[in-house]
């Protein structure tokens, strides 16, 4: 069994952080979310994975490596655009050869890892195996009718679902499905769709089981699915201290302090945690806030927030619900005429109270 993970991609939902990075690689709980399937994949024993890149090629190369971190073999296959779930398993195929693989597209989150996923397969031999999860919104997704146990239909975000249940994106599939992305055309949207591909299986009789998981799962296309993502893996954190807190500092629950934080007379409630050389200077940081690597935090109160590396905020009252990206600078100033001072990139998003 091998796997192909899908890291290309354009990542609109997330911008402007995804105008200069990787959808994939934006930290949850201060690990790129990519690097969450990828040790899923290597617990289940997975070693051979092929991993689709685009535009952000570079920083993904730059981030996984050959994969002997996780000891996975990683070959980058590249798309020359987003054309689609079915057209990056379409040219895959060198790589795959004629065998079994898991698909799992690089920015969902499965809190069961995929150990029974691969064993229930491998048991039952289907020829696809797809994951379905309820949600309160299946207009966003691909969207399954089952009858029983049988897959009838699928759907990409129809306007009128008919069911509440969505397609997660992680698959697995035997050889098979090269016939069904090579047979289908693309959608309204210009894409080789996944969904219209195990529909062309379903009805050329091949077999689809579903499998609905118990576990939460998480697409983490956009801001609020970001930050829900970081408050489940933050509570499943045990707290660890491998930085420094000063006397005059109070932490709360759990924290996870990364080498060589410092927490100076401030205080944190976790769950939380705090990158490696970020300062946190006479500041309260609350629950659900992942503060990444070589941050400075001085005089703020931050909850429930997501602050990517060497970022800097300094004299601000509060800040919640927030994703702030890469070396941004928040400060406060005396200077006059009293008045915001801005330098935001395209797509930004401000609420000022
Ligand atoms: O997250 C689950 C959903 O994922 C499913 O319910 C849908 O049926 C499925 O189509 C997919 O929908 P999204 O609109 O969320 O897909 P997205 O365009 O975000 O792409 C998913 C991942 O695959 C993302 O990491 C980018 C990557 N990708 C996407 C396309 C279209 C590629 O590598 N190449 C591509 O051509």
């Amino acid at each position: 069994m091998k796997a192909l993970v899908l890291s290309g991609g354009k990542g609109t939902r997330l911008r402007p952080i995804t105008h200069t990075s990787a959808k994939q690689l934006v930290p949850v709980a201060n690990k790129p979310i990519l690097f969450y399937g990828l040790e899923s994949l290597a617990l289940a024993g997975i070693r051979e994975v092929g991993i689709i890149v685009g535009e952000t090629k570079n920083e993904i190369q730059a981030a996984v490596g050959n994969g002997e971190k996780w000891n996975l073999n990683i070959t980058y296959i590249e798309q020359e655009a987003p054309l689609g779930l079915a057209h990056a398993v379409k040219i895959a195929q060198p790589f795959m050869g004629d065998d079994d693989f898991v698909m799992y597209l690089g920015d969902n989150l499965l809190k069961d890892g995929l150990t029974d996923l691969v064993a229930e397969f491998q048991k039952n031999r289907p020829n696809a195996q797809i994951l379905l999860s309820r949600v309160p919104n299946p207009q966003q997704f691909g969207v399954a009718e089952l009858n029983g146990n049988t897959v009838v239909r699928l759907e990409e975000k129809p306007v009128s679902p008919r069911s509440d249940l969505a397609l997660v994106g992680v698959y697995l599939f035997d050889k098979n499905i090269f016939k069904a992305v090579n047979a289908i055309k693309p959608s309204a949207r210009g894409e080789l769709e996944i969904t219209d591909a195990i529909q062309y299986l379903i009805d050329k009789g091949y077999t689809v089981h579903p499998h609905i998981v118990s576990g939460w799962w998480k697409d983490t296309g956009k801001l609020e699915d970001m930050l829900e993502a970081n408050r489940l893996i933050l509570e499943t954190k045990l707290p660890e201290n491998a930085g420094t807190v000063d006397s005059a500092s109070r932490i709360e629950g759990k924290v996870v302090l990364e080498r060589n934080a410092q927490v100076i007379n401030s205080s944190i409630r976790g769950p939380a945690i705090i990158g490696e050389n970020t300062r946190i200077v006479n500041s309260y940081v609350g629950p659900f806030t992942s503060i990444y690597y070589g941050c400075h935090i001085e005089n703020c109160e931050i909850e429930h927030s997501i602050i990517l590396e060497n970022s800097s905020i300094k004299d601000i009252k509060r800040l919640e619900d927030s994703l702030i990206g890469q070396n941004v600078k928040i400060s406060k100033t005396d200077k006059k005429p009293a008045a915001y001072r801005m330098m935001l990139g395209d797509s930004s998003a401000v609420e000022i109270a």
